[in-house]
């Protein structure tokens, strides 16, 4: 099993209450439970950390360099502000996944652009929770092109 680290950032221990119309009525632990399950019938073994802090997400993000072989982020309000996450994503040697559950380019300008997008393999946006399973597939698909 290859050890993934999912990644949630601000105000996302609030899914399930938080503005549902927007990002659906699934609590964050129904989502992880989700992706650990998937995780388990893909070769994944899943590892679900939230925080509201930057600085621990920042220090969360250097210990999965050494432990994990791949990340998916939301990196939630900090997409769009955070200098210090893109300069911890682009100093790791993994690949690192940015994920939205909402359609981020469809929303608020603010919203449109990303800090953390450029230093990612990619994004994911829009599918509610299935964005976060669509990266873990997406991680699978980098593994077996770097074993092949
Ligand atoms: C979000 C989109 C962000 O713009 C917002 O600040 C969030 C959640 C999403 O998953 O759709 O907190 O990352």
């Amino acid at each position: 099993m290859i050890p993934i680290l999912v990644l949630h950032g601000p105000n996302l221990n609030l899914l399930g209450k938080r503005e549902p119309d927007i990002y659906g009525h699934l609590s964050l632990d129904e989502i992880n439970q989700r992706l650990i399950e998937l995780g388990n019938s893909i070769g994944l073994k899943v590892e679900c950390k939230q925080s509201n802090y930057e600085g621990e997400l920042i220090d969360v993000l250097q210990r999965a360099g050494q432990s994990a072989k791949g990340v998916v982020f939301n990196p939630a309000g900090y997409t769009h502000t955070s200098v210090a996450l893109r300069d911890t994503i682009a100093a790791l040697d993994i690949p690192v996944i940015e994920v939205h559950l909402s359609n981020t380019q469809a929303r608020e300008e603010f919203r449109n652009r990303s800090l953390i997008a450029p230093v990612c393999v990619g994004t994911i946006s829009g599918f509610g929770w299935y964005s976060y399973a669509l990266a873990l597939h997406a991680l699978v698909n980098i593994f077996g092109q770097q074993a092949s």
